[in-house]
């Protein structure tokens, strides 16, 4: 990283892991943007808003109001998992299509709306929290179609990215089972261990256009 304070957005930053990762970075002294409801909780904020990243709109008008020029890392932490478990036979296709609009159509309209910004960056960074979930190799659970596919879909988005600008550092991060809202109380690691391992990854990535654990393990697509 360069000498002044990086500058990271980051989506859902408003509870559970992008909350941490909010707290994790301000606390390393980076400039934190904090796409989400705002939350007196988190210190030293450059800036907070609200926007669903579901819309183009929402997203171009919370953009209008950074007062900086430039994003130096990306964070796409802001997702929706409401179908744990259900099988086919039971899905519902709206909530499918939803998740699909919030974890991977989601990131991409943050990424492109940061685009001109990141481009600014001398050392741009994008991290997609993806899941373990959206791995075709590993496939830990049954059930679950509009998620696994929104994460696999984010991989492909890292890939696609890191191919499209080779002087991006684009990583995907499987964040550990979290015990947050969406984890729950009997998920294995803490929000703030899971976070502290994600900025080190965005501190140092290890390689772009991969797939990583928060502890930085290389992990199959
Ligand atoms: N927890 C786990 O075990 C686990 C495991 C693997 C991957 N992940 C991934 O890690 C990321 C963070 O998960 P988490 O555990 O912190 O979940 P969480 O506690 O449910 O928090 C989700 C965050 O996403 C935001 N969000 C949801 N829909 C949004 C929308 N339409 N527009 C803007 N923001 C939206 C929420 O904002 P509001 O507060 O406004 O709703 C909230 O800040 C997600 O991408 C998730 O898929 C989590």
């Amino acid at each position: 990283m360069g000498s002044t304070s990086p500058i990271c957005l980051i989506t859902g930053a408003a509870r559970g892991l992008g909350r941490e990762l909010a707290e994790v970075a301000s606390s390393s002294g980076a400039a934190v943007i904090a796409m989400g409801r705002p939350h007196p909780g988190v210190r030293s904020l450059l800036f907070e808003g609200e926007a669903d990243i579901r819309s183009s709109e929402a997203v171009a008008d919370f953009m209008e109001e950074l007062p900086v020029d430039r994003i130096d890392i990306l964070i796409n932490n802001a997702g929706v998992f409401p179908d744990p478990d259900v099988g086919l036979a039971d899905l519902s296709l709206e909530a499918v299509v939803d998740t699909l609009d919030v974890n991977a159509v989601g990131a991409l309209r943050v990424t492109r709306a940061c685009l001109p910004y990141l481009l600014r960056s001398p050392y741009p960074r994008i991290l997609n929290i993806s899941s373990g979930m959206g791995s075709m190799s590993y496939a830990p659970r049954q059930g679950s179609y509009g998620y696994r596919m929104s994460k696999a879909a984010l991989n492909m988005l890292t890939s696609a990215l890191a191919t499209e600008f080779p002087q991006f550092k684009v990583l995907s991060i499987h964040p550990g089972h979290v015990r947050t809202e969406m984890g729950g109380p009997r998920a294995t690691v803490d929000s703030s261990a899971s976070a502290a391992g994600i900025w080190e990854l965005a501190r140092t990535p290890p390689a772009e256009g991969r797939f990583f654990d928060y502890q930085g393990q290389a992990l199959a697509w």
